[in-house]
Formats: C-alpha cells, structure tokens, sequence
C-alpha cells in the first residue's frame, strides 16, 4: 500500500473503504471483510448513519488482533447542522462515541453549507443558516480546537472550493490538511489539485467510480457512463485490469486518495489491488484527455427556495 504525507507528518494509506450508502447491516459486514483483506483506511461520516455499525466491526477487528488502532486510519465528518462554534466538539465526540474510538486520524468539515442547529436535512429555506450567520472560518477555528483536544489528529475540509480554503487559510493561518471531493475520470479538478498540492493538501477522491448507486434523485437524464466509457474499457483491457481498477490506479498514480465503496468482499479485494498498480505515463495521458467537467453529485440538492445557497457559490464557478 503507498501512504500519503499529511502536513502533520501522519501517513494515510493511498485508498480507504467508502462507507456512504452503506446499510447499518452492510457497513458493519464491509468494514469486517475490508478489514480482513488489507484495507487500513475507513472513511467515515455522521450523516451516513451507520457509524455505530461502523465502530462495532473496528472493534471487533481489534480485539480480534487482526489490526491494532494505530495501523488504522479513520476519517469521519462534521454535519451541517453543527457547524456553530459551540457544537463542533459535541459532534465529534458523538462519532467517536459511536466509532468506540478515543481519536479520528481525521475530521472533515463535510459541506461548505451550514443548517440551523438540529436540523439534519432541510426541508425548507428557513432550515439553513447562511454563512454569514456561521462563517466556515469560525467553525474551522473549532476544528482546530479539537486537534488541540486530542479528539482528532488532523482536520480538514470537504466539497471545498480553492477560494473557500484560501479563506480558511488567510483568516486562521492554517490550511486544511484535506480536502475530500469528487473525482474519476469524467472530473479531474486539475485546478483544484494544484492548489492543494501548493499548500500540502490532500486531495480525496469521493465518488471515484462515478457512485452508480448514488439515489435516483441525484441522478440526470443522460448523464456520461464511466463504467461504459470505450477508452476506460479498452485500457482496462490492455492492462489486464478491471475498468473499476484502472480508475483507481490512476486516481493514486496522480497522487490522490481513492475512497471506493463496496459492500461486496470480491470487489473490495479488486478495489484495494489497484492501489498497487502502476500505469504508464501515456496511459495516465490518455485518461487525463477524458476529463468533462462532470459532476455526478452536483450539489443542486442545496439550492433550496429561500436558502442562501447556489450552485455557482457552492462550488465558486
Ligand atoms: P457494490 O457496493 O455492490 O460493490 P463509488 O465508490 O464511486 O461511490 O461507487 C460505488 C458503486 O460502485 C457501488 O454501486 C459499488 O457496488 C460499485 N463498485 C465498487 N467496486 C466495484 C468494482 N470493482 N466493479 C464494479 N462496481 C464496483
């Protein structure tokens, strides 16, 4: 497995196991046979509502004696409706109480959009808090807080554009360690990418086989196909790879951090061997030429009447 250096020094292995869309039964089974077969990287969120499940299998895992803790790296999120000051801590310390762990590796701020207090999904406008009533540099200011706690060891950032982080870095002076977007093929976000890797940023990729189980509803009429892709197919082919494979390998052969989802044993087992694989520089050209811009989860979710929230903000384009 290759590791990647955080700015604190902490190495994170090069892909983790996705948990969103999990079931609380399938998280618990999928961390267990990723656990067992190699995987060392969980990535992790309160609103997927299975960390409970999550937590039980590390545990057992560790009892077990199949992996000590600091082999481990475990990622989990802040929910939107707990970006105020006051209740950052308090909703890390309800994930680590649910993990059964004393510490996360890292905690992300998941979304660069704030909810009033207790409302996990808005139903209507009046249930966001714009980010002037809770500025993200007052919630990243508690973030660091909890570093500083030992209740995570690094902490970064989610769905972030570069001018969210830039004022994340410009009012704290510290900069994220993470940032955990969406990435395959159809998205590459090279702009992105370099300015992470100026300022010793992580790039996660979430979605990194195009979250083909993703709900109906944040799907679109006619959308582009990765796993169909004829130039993704034919290398897979020519590298004796599956095309699943092939988008990871090339997601850590560009120095990104892949978080694939399955719940199926055979496909964690394909998932995390392609960590391993190299690719040829032309190869990676060739995928790199595949890039549209295209985002599966394009955040219109948050454009409800009455928020303060747009698309063009959301992502600053
Ligand atoms: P499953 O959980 O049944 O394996 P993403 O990580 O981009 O969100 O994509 C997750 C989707 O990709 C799930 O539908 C998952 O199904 C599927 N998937 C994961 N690994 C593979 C693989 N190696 N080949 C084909 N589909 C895969």
């Amino acid at each position: 497995m290759h590791f990647i250096e955080l700015a604190s020094g902490d190495k994170m292995p090069m892909l983790g196991l996705g948990t969103w869309k999990l079931s609380r039964d399938e998280a618990y089974d999928a961390v267990k046979t990723a656990i067992a077969n190699g995987y060392r990287h969980i990535d992790c969120a309160w609103i997927y509502q299975n960390e409970a499940d999550v937590g039980r299998a590390l545990k057992e895992c560790m009892d077990a004696g199949i992996v000590q803790r600091d082999e481990l790296w475990v990622t989990s999120k802040l929910w939107n409706d707990r970006h105020h000051a006051d209740h950052v801590e308090e909703a890390l310390r309800e994930s680590l109480s649910d993990l059964q762990l004393d510490y996360v590796d890292l905690y992300l701020i998941h979304w660069p959009v704030a909810h009033q207090f207790g409302i996990p999904r808005p139903a209507s406008g009046e249930d966001f808090a714009s980010l002037d009533q809770i500025p993200l540099n007052h919630t990243w200011a508690a973030m660091l807080e909890c570093v500083e706690k030992g209740l995570c060891r690094n902490v970064g950032v989610s769905n972030f554009s570069a001018p969210k982080i830039q004022f994340l870095i410009e009012s704290t002076g510290v900069a994220p360690a993470c940032n955990q977007v969406e990435s395959h093929p159809y998205l590459q976000q090279p702009g992105l990418a370099e300015f992470c890797d100026k300022h010793s940023i992580v790039f996660t990729a979430y979605s990194p086989l195009g979250s083909g189980d993703r709900p109906e509803t944040m799907k679109t009429a006619g959308e582009p196909s990765l796993f169909t892709d004829p130039v993704l197919l034919a290398l897979a082919e020519k590298n004796n790879l599956s095309i699943a494979q092939l988008m990871l390998a090339w997601a850590v052969n560009r120095g990104t951090v892949p978080i694939p989802k399955s719940a199926n044993e055979d496909r964690q087992i394909q998932n995390l061997a392609a960590a391993a694989v190299e690719l040829s520089d032309e190869d990676m050209q060739t995928i790199q030429s595949l890039d549209q811009h295209h985002r599966f989860i394009d955040g219109t979710f948050w454009e409800v009447p009455g928020s303060s929230y747009t698309v063009s903000d959301l992502w600053n384009e």
